[in-house]
């Protein structure tokens, strides 16, 4: 980001209601029964990782009371999922990708909207006329785990734009900029002609972004493009693609980048556009 803005009230504000909204839609919603066994065994772990945390640390009444607050502006500004999906998300990523075939996945995090621009390859997202950066193309083919092309693959796509805001979430970009959800051709194949996205600070003004610079660490993340790659009948990839020599690479905060997920988009020869090539596989399962 270049330009500060009122950033977690905004993005917090909009990635509670985007939660509230799309998310049982997107993974389902499980069975709401409490197994407690399973509740005590989870629970239990955090609560008494915490409770490491003060014991260790010889944690004072006057940090307690400083957490009580901080946990009450988290609430207030509607960044638990910010907060969520920077610090913990990639646990649950890895946990899930120990039974997920096909291509490396990565995290969702909380800048999804559902019903974007339905678009057709070879596609261009929606954006501004004047949208700046680097245009880019990232093009590729949807297989089966035995690289059998997929008929009917999606790929949904969003992204920031080249200052680093995401549309929905900040004020500048207008709706739906920068993302869509493209069908693929008979064969798996899709064309995506967009602009390349620029590096990412959590909202810095929020209590998720104050607590990072409190402990000293790098609220980035390095720039990223975000997909979620369908076919029927198959698993759905939550995915994100990085950058070749982005300065964040390694050091993401929320420690979502993979060395599988780095691009080094090449020149086309039009004017400064850049290429990028690469395939999916996606296992049989449950859409
Ligand atoms: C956050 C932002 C992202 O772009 C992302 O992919 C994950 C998390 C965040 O601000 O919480
Ligand atoms: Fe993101």
């Amino acid at each position: 980001m270049t330009t500060t803005e009122a950033g977690a009230a905004l993005a917090g504000a909009n990635a509670t209601d985007s939660a509230r909204a799309g998310l049982s839609n997107l993974r389902g919603q499980g069975t709401g029964q409490a197994d407690p066994a399973r509740v005590s065994a989870v629970v239990g772990a955090a609560l008494e990782g915490i409770r490491a945390a003060i014991r260790d640390n010889k944690v004072t009444y006057e940090e307690f009371d400083a957490f009580k607050q901080w946990l009450i502006a988290v609430s207030d500004t509607g960044e638990w999922p910010l907060f969520l999906d920077v610090y913990l998300e990639f646990e649950v990523e890895k946990v899930a990708a120990q039974t997920q075939q096909g291509s490396v996945g990565t995290i969702l995090g909380p800048f999804w909207l559902d019903g974007q621009a339905q678009l057709t390859t070879p596609a261009t997202l929606p954006m501004r006329d004047d949208e700046p950066g680097t245009p880019m193309i990232l093009a590729g083919q949807v297989t089966d785990t035995d690289g059998t092309p997929l008929r009917g693959a999606t790929v949904d796509i969003w992204h920031t734009d080249d200052e680093g805001w995401y549309s929905g979430f900040a004020s500048k970009p207008p709706a739906g900029n920068l993302r869509g959800v493209v069908a693929c051709d008979d064969e798996g194949r899709f064309e995506i002609h967009t602009r390349k996205p620029a590096p990412y600070t959590i909202p810095l003004d929020g209590p998720t972004g104050q607590m990072t610079q409190a402990a000293g660490w790098s609220p980035w993340r390095p720039a990223h493009i975000h997909l979620l790659v369908a076919a029927p009948g198959h698993r759905t990839l939550t995915s994100q693609l990085f950058f070749t020599g982005d300065p964040y690479l390694g050091n993401d905060v929320a420690s979502a980048d993979k060395p599988e997920l780095t691009l080094d988009p090449q020149p086309t020869g039009n004017g400064d556009e850049v290429r990028s090539d690469r395939d999916f596989v996606l296992e049989p399962g449950q859409d």
